[in-house]
């Protein structure tokens, strides 16, 4: 049976279930019928070309992407119900993306007091100390006082997860969260989400570098035309003999040396 045939039972306890999900763009069909179910501090990673429903499935999670039919249920949540408000939901869901997209005008503290204060209604002083606490823990208390543009982009991006982080989400999103950065930034970021692993956190995370996604994945998710063509834990997956899977290790192997 293919994975993404697969019936959906026991979701007691998930973090995510992605019950027949189906999306489509016209006559596009950019999810198709998809199955699976993320458990609580399971930790994903999703691959496959370009164009394969990637960023669609990720952000069918926080209702970015509204679906044609099936169930996205997250934390116990219906994600698809219609009354459902999805201001509330995104704010328990963080998202981060390739572009960092924080406020250019304020500065890194700023930009993550501002959910603190406005979403959770903390109080100034006490906003500003647990946005404090945060960046530290992204490594960046030293530099809480600049604007975005007095960052690297690395340091862009950690101010992103700290803002994420801020609203204590039970999942937290990542979709190609270092491909904009130069080897050394993207380390560092690596290493930030390596230590969200720790921390027990359900992450679903689109990248292509295996090297990363050998460290923190307990499954990868191949995807190719909107299908789950594979899930398997690291090390099965990249001895996989999924023609599919083979031909697009190969591509990423000879591109990324
Ligand atoms: N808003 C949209 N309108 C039309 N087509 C879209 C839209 N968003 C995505 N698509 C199409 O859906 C497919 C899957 O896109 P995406 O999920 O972004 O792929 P991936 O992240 O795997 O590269 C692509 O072929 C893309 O062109
Ligand atoms: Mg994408």
């Amino acid at each position: 049976m293919q994975p993404n045939q697969q019936v959906i039972n026991d979701t007691q306890g998930a973090a995510i279930v992605f019950d027949h999900v189906h999306k489509h763009f016209g006559a596009f069909t950019a999810l198709s019928e998809f199955c699976e179910v993320v458990q609580k501090g399971e930790v994903i990673v999703l691959c496959g070309p370009s164009g394969s429903g990637k960023s669609t499935l990720v952000r069918t999670v926080n209702g970015l992407e509204r679906i044609q039919s099936g169930r996205v249920i997250v934390d116990g949540r219906d994600v698809t119900d219609p009354t459902l408000d999805l201001d509330k939901l995104r704010q328990g869901i963080g998202f981060v993306f390739q572009q960092y997209n924080l406020f250019p005008h304020l500065n890194a503290i700023d930009n993550v007091a501002l959910g603190l204060r406005r979403l959770l209604g903390q109080p100034k002083e006490e906003a500003y100390a647990n946005a404090l606490v945060l960046l530290e823990r992204v490594g960046l208390k030293d530099k809480a006082t600049r604007r975005p543009s007095g960052l690297s982009g690395g340091e862009q991006q950690r101010v992103a997860i700290a803002r994420s982080l801020a609203m204590r989400p039970p999942v937290i999103l990542f979709d190609e969260p270092t491909s904009a950065l130069d080897p050394q930034m993207a380390g560092e970021v690596k290493s930030l989400i390596a230590s969200l692993v720790d921390d027990n956190m359900t992450i679903m995370c689109v990248t292509h570098d295996l090297g990363f996604a050998q460290a923190i994945a307990d499954r990868i998710w191949f995807l190719e035309g909107g299908v789950l063509i594979q899930s398997a834990a690291p090390d099965a997956f990249i001895g996989s003999d999924n023609p599919r899977v083979r031909s697009f290790l190969s591509k990423i192997l000879t591109s990324h040396g």
